[in-house]
């Protein structure tokens, strides 16, 4: 107890507590930790022995610590602050997290407002909410740069993720990069400005992961030179990939979400969308990527009445 008051002196924060040992103060253990906020919101305490070799269940015991847990066991069932499983491990495990309740305000005189802000969106608190569990994800352009960044964003956000990219060896890297983290992914050699490419792309995700659910448009190139040596085979090469590419990937993954009510797409622009970047040389790019906002722009409108959210980043 000294060493909890302590630590609650010096405004610390636990993610989980084990408490064990001394059967009878478990109680006063467990009332300091959550009334000093020593657990955070979510956070797990895991009790030891909360069944005391079945003591807690004998009607006749006289077991000080038989008795001392059965009260402990009851208080927590009972208490809006925490829900908790006690696991017939062995001699008993609880595992008790903490949650949010407007009781524990009621100390305080000021007025709590109870509502979606305050208990998160059925429960959910926002980090919750913008978690990524169970998605199905891909990337364009993962092999290196933003792309690769974006992989893993969304993978540690929870989501299953498909590395896409023209290099299979840089794609692959990425995937066991994701992999080594704990992440499904997989790797996807692919041009995107194939329509083939692009379809096998999808197929491919759709047969192994049953759906797409965040598609990332993010596979771009710059070949820079200045305008009047700008060749026809630069200008087309940059939309190709820059314009045609996101189109193609677009509407691949748009049919599959359109299908399912349910997509976001996320096209990668540039700042060069809008603003020209003087004096970098880049005529074709500055075009093409104004070209993927009112891409963006368009199946943003068309498609946001179907469940399917189009939007772009501009670096
Ligand atoms: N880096 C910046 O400062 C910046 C600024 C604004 C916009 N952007 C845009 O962000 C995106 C990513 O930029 P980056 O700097 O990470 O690029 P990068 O050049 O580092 O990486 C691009 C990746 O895309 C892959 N790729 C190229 N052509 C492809 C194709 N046809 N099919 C599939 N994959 C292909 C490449 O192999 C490479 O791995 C691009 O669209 C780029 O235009 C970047």
């Amino acid at each position: 107890m000294e060493t909890l008051k302590e630590l609650a002196a010096a405004s610390e924060q636990f993610d989980m507590v084990f408490i064990d040992a001394d059967k009878t103060n478990y109680i006063n253990y467990y009332n300091f930790i959550l009334g000093n906020n020593l657990l955070r919101l979510r956070g797990v305490m895991c009790v030891d022995n909360s069944l005391f070799k079945a003591k807690v269940y004998l009607q006749e015991t006289t077991d000080e610590n038989g008795l001392a847990l059965r009260e402990f066991n009851q208080f927590v069932a009972s208490d809006p602050r925490v829900e908790q499983v006690l696991i017939p491990l062995r001699d008993g495990l609880s595992l008790i997290r903490r949650v949010s309740v407007t009781s524990t305000c009621s100390r305080t005189e000021n007025k709590i407002t109870t509502d979606e802000v305050f208990h998160g969106v059925r429960g959910r608190s926002i980090l919750d909410r913008m978690r990524l569990d169970g998605k199905v994800a891909y990337v364009t352009g993962a092999g290196q740069g933003i792309g690769r960044a974006f992989a893993h964003a969304l993978g540690e956000a929870g989501a299953k993720v498909a590395v896409v990219d023209l290099d299979r060896d840089k794609a692959k890297a990425v995937a066991e990069e994701l992999f080594l983290k704990g992440i499904n992914a997989v790797s996807i050699t692919a041009d995107i400005s194939q329509a083939n490419d692009v379809q096998k792309m999808i197929e491919t995700i759709v047969s192994k992961w049953g759906t797409v659910h965040v598609a990332c448009n993010n596979a771009g190139i710059n070949m820079n030179s200045v305008s009047e040596d700008t060749t026809v085979d630069e200008w087309d090469k940059t939309f190709n990939v820059n314009l045609r590419g996101t189109f193609l990937c677009c509407q691949a993954a748009g049919r599959v979400m359109l299908k399912q009510g349910y997509g976001k797409i996320i096209n990668t622009a540039s700042m060069a969308s809008l603003i020209v970047p003087h004096p970098q040389k880049q005529l074709s790019y500055n075009t093409s990527k104004a070209g993927v906002v009112k891409l963006t722009q368009t199946l943003g409108t068309e498609w946001i009445d179907r469940g399917v959210r189009v939007n772009c980043i501009s670096p």
